[in-house]
């Protein structure tokens, strides 16, 4: 299981910086009694391992034929699935077929870039959007959409959708030209959703059973209404991570992975806590990092800059493969103490020095500790922390699963780009570009 050692938050380890056991207890149980209420529809991404995974494993058999597959989407609908590439496969496309790119941004150059690359009669395009109305995911599929077509190609044969069950664009797209469409079970919304079809499909084309991962989110939901701390860390973690920004005025959350494998981790979680609690003047600022990278780049900052930090640290036991350091220059010191030990010891080290040195000055930190990386583990971690961030929104008093801040962006770009009903919004950004810029 994903252990949490939250002795760094704790007065005994950094003095009047830290809280005192029986404030994280309290506020932990009060958590688990918010949560048990489930007082939201979209709670329901904690029985997202009882899905049916027949479709999803037919089309990822065929998917496993091409030479490329594209997913096209952003936010929940990208962030989730490149996690699963890059922790369960790294490195993919140097070494395996089919070539995956996963194109979220609209930047024109990338595009043009994997354009370049793939050959589209040998390309799998995979649009994934619950809502099937964003806009950056529309357009590259309309681009796609017809390349393909031009090319004489069957739309049915290189798309498959993944969208809501019911509604929107893409479902209307894929009734009427018979496209495979998996779905998102409908409330599970968008930053909860990489354990539906959205992670699973490409999780399956990678050739890893989706059983495996379900598994390990299913352990963790089963906990998520224990009662015991012991068994519901999760509580313990959104307790000392609020009680870090309530009590201790800690407005930021430093995620840091010793594992280049959950690099794209500390993205997809930085999406999941600034957009579910960021509201009503809620919430706390996530800040990507990754170990031992950020030692070299971010740490003075954190050792030394100002008291709004809580470091999270995700830590791996066992990183999978052992390379020993040779023993070379026996006469220069400064390289002869690397010599017998291995890249495993060396980052593992190196958390553990950080961590202290962290504790050391005071400044509070928690550990998740994965024994190693495999679908099972990456499973518990994406459920692990779905379930603090849904529990620290209830903490907050705020609805961890929408995202109203989002709309009046999006709005604004319907109008500058002339879509019906967004008249007004029109007529804002015109009047916006009309006034005195101080630009030097
Ligand atoms: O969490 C969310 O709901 C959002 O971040 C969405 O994932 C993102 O906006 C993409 O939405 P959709 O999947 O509807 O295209």
């Amino acid at each position: 299981m994903v252990k949490l050692d939250f002795s760094n938050i704790l007065y005994e380890q950094i003095g009047d910086n830290g809280l005192s056991a029986s404030e994280v207890e309290s506020t932990a149980k009060k958590a688990i009694s918010l949560f048990s209420e489930m007082p939201y529809k979209e709670l329901e991404f904690l029985d997202i391992y009882r899905q049916d995974l027949t479709m999803i494993k037919e089309l990822a058999k065929k998917a496993r034929d091409y030479e490329y597959f594209i997913l096209l989407g952003i936010g929940g609908s990208a962030l989730g699935p490149k996690v699963i590439v890059e922790s369960l496969s790294p490195m993919h496309n140097l070494k395996r077929k089919p070539k995956i790119f996963i194109y979220d941004n609209v930047d024109p150059v990338t595009f043009k870039n994997i354009i370049e690359t793939v050959d589209l009669n040998r390309t799998l395009i995979n649009v994934v959007s619950k809502s099937g109305a964003t806009s950056e995911t529309l357009a590259s599929f309309l681009i796609l959409w017809k390349l393909i077509r031009d090319r004489k190609l069957e739309v049915n044969e290189h798309f498959v959708f993944t969208t809501d069950p019911e509604k929107g664009n893409l479902r209307i797209i894929a009734n009427e030209y018979e496209i495979p469409c998996l779905s998102i079970p409908k409330n599970v919304v968008g930053r909860y959703s990489v354990l539906s079809p959205v992670g699973l499909f490409l999780l399956e084309i990678l050739g890893i059973k989706s059983e495996e991962m379900l598994e390990g989110a299913r352990d963790i939901s089963e906990r998520a209404l224990k009662t015991s701390l012991q068994e519901n860390s999760m509580a313990v973690t959104a307790s000392s991570l609020y009680l870090m920004d309530k009590l201790k005025g800690r407005k930021v959350v430093v995620f840091l992975p010793y594992s280049d494998r959950l690099k794209t981790l500390s993205e997809w979680f930085c999406q999941l806590w600034a957009e579910s609690l960021g509201k009503e003047g809620n919430g706390t600022t996530p800040y990507p990092s990754l170990g031992t990278t950020d030692q070299h780049s971010q740490l003075q900052l954190w050792m030394e800059g100002p008291e709004d930090k809580v470091i999270l640290f995700v830590c791996v036991e066992r990183h999978g493969y052992q390379e020993e350091i040779p023993e070379e220059f026996h006469d220069l010191e400064g390289l002869r103490f690397l010599g017998g030990h291995t890249l495993e010891e060396l980052i593992n080290t190196e958390q553990l020095a950080t961590e202290m040195a962290l504790t050391m000055n005071k400044k509070p930190n928690l550990k998740l500790i994965l024994p190693k990386i495999d679908p099972y583990r990456i499973g518990q971690i994406f459920q692990y922390l779905q379930v603090v961030t849904a529990m620290a929104g209830l903490l907050y008093g705020v609805n961890p699963f929408n995202q109203p801040g989002v709309e009046l962006g999006k709005r604004l770009t319907y109008g500058a780009l002339g879509k019906r009903g967004f008249e007004t919004e029109g007529e804002e950004i015109k009047t916006y570009l009309k006034k005195p810029r101080f630009i030097i």
